[in-house]
């Protein structure tokens, strides 16, 4: 028989642990380097909107069909009473592990720069050589190790449960998050580059965007918020009746969008302050967090011997708190539909999901083969080359691979059966009595009806067209 469900303790214990799930490497690595390899303005503009008109209203969606079936995506649709809707689950099980495979690979880096940190604290700073960054990507048993050391301490917080771990540690952590975050904000505005950075984030060039720019600020618009894949239905699993979905979701959205702006200001400001940086970025602006973001602390902030370490910490925490999550899909699939113990199923998935990291860390350069991998082959021209075209934007290895496809293609179709369940096969009265929106007399909020028309139909349109229009090859600049 299984036990009564692990609840989050308090009030706040969801929306933190959510908003941990959130931000993470999406907000202060990826965010950052997307927005500016599609020029920023228009980039950011259309990511806005896929925020407001698809993010917010599928987030609602998760998280009323996790609290209402009380258990993990995949039993959650025959729960409600649509067993058919299961393959959703399953479609989110596998991003979670896709995703997780490679992210843990990213979230390592994080240890490595702030050990970096503390011996540029401890015994001096020295500039590091131009290709630094690329020779340390390719060190394939080093990628390893950290990989493997991120994965066991996802692994060991995720076999603690629930309330226990995740809950508290979060609640420390995403204070701390967001005070060095404003300390940095204000530190860029008295750099020189502040205005600039301001005018590239939210000055709108739409004769500078790409075909694949709208889809990749939906994609990121369901990454940045963990939407699409169930970890928002798992976290719902464990709420408490008495608390407002759409409040908490709210809140999550809001932060999220501005740690990702913040990030945006903090890093650009530095690369506009300072042209040796732009240089730096160069071919790839992949490492922004990892390479230019460390050398600011040390040449140019008087407190930066001090925040470099400390900062690196913090990214470690915030990748931690949605490893957690992206390990928590699985681990509780196993729990809830096999009734294995938490720490039988966490060292089945965490091993099962290590196996695919494998690739993704060898693939920046340890392996020749692991870095150009393509799926649909490597020749330039042909059948192959147009669907690497289409549904990888040419990229080559298996971490851009794995990303690109989860982030561009599973979790907006994921969101987009999330949303037409919750809006045509979820019965109204369901949804309203989760959102707490009946009044005495059965008539609905005026919020429960927006909600409603955007599920049902803006957001699955939306969605829907995005994914047919890039599929045919249309170009959106
Ligand atoms: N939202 C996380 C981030 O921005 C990534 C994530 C995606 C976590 C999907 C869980 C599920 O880094």
């Amino acid at each position: 028989m299984a036990q009564a469900r692990d609840q989050w303790g308090s009030r706040l214990g969801f929306v933190l642990a959510a908003s941990g799930s959130a931000v993470g490497l999406g907000n202060l690595w990826k965010f950052p380097y997307i927005a500016w390899d599609n020029h920023g303005g228009a980039f950011v503009l259309v990511y806005l909107a896929c925020i407001m008109v698809v993010g917010m209203p599928v987030m609602m969606s998760e998280i009323i069909i996790g609290r209402r079936a009380q258990t993990s995506p995949v039993p959650a649709f025959g729960e409600l009473g649509h067993p058919r809707w299961a393959f959703v689950g399953w479609l989110g099980v596998a991003s979670g592990i896709m995703i997780l495979s490679f992210y843990c690979v990213i979230a390592g880096w994080s240890i490595s720069s702030f050990v970096q940190c503390i011996k540029w604290s401890v015994s001096g700073y020295d500039a590091p050589a131009n290709d630094a960054f690329g020779i340390f990507l390719a060190k394939g048993p080093l990628q390893l190790f950290l990989t493997a050391t991120f994965m066991a301490i996802t692994a060991w917080i995720v076999s603690r449960g629930i309330s226990g771990g995740i809950e508290k540690a979060t609640k420390i952590l995403m204070p701390v998050l967001l005070g060095i975050m404003i300390l940095l904000v204000l530190n860029s505005v008295s750099l020189s580059g502040f205005g600039e950075a301001l005018r590239f984030l939210f000055n709108p060039d739409f004769s500078e965007f790409e075909r694949h720019g709208v889809l990749e600020a939906l994609g990121h618009a369901f990454f940045t918020l963990s939407l699409g894949m169930g970890a928002m239905i798992t976290y719902g699993s464990y709420m408490k009746k008495s608390e407002s979905i759409t409040k908490a979701s709210a809140a999550i959205v809001a932060l999220d969008t501005v740690i990702a702006l913040a990030a945006c200001v903090i890093m650009y400001t530095v690369i506009f302050s300072f042209p040796e940086m732009k240089s730096q970025i160069g071919r790839s602006s992949v490492g922004m967090l990892f390479v230019t973001l460390p050398q600011m602390f040390y040449t140019k902030m008087g407190l930066g011997v001090l925040l470099g370490p400390v900062f690196y910490i913090l990214v470690a925490f915030a990748a931690l708190s949605s490893t957690i999550s992206l390990l928590e899909v699985v681990v509780a699939l196993l729990v809830d539909k096999l009734n294995w113990t938490r720490v039988k199923s966490t060292a089945v998935a965490s091993g099962f999901i290590f196996f695919f990291s494998i690739f993704c860390a060898l693939s920046l350069g340890a392996s020749s083969w692991a870095s150009t991998f393509e799926f649909f082959g490597t020749s330039d021209t042909g059948l192959g080359a147009a669907l690497n075209n289409r549904f990888f934007a040419d990229k080559q290895g298996f971490l851009a691979l794995f990303d690109h496809f989860s982030a561009n293609w599973m979790l907006p179709v994921g969101g987009l059966f999330i949303t037409l369940f919750a809006g045509w096969v979820l019965s109204r009265k369901t949804s309203a009595e989760e959102l707490d929106m009946v009044g005495p007399d059965g008539s609905t909020h005026w919020i429960f009806r927006t909600w409603l028309f955007f599920v049902r139909f803006v957001a699955p349109l939306g969605i829907g067209w995005i994914i047919v229009r890039v599929i045919m090859g249309e170009d959106f600049s």
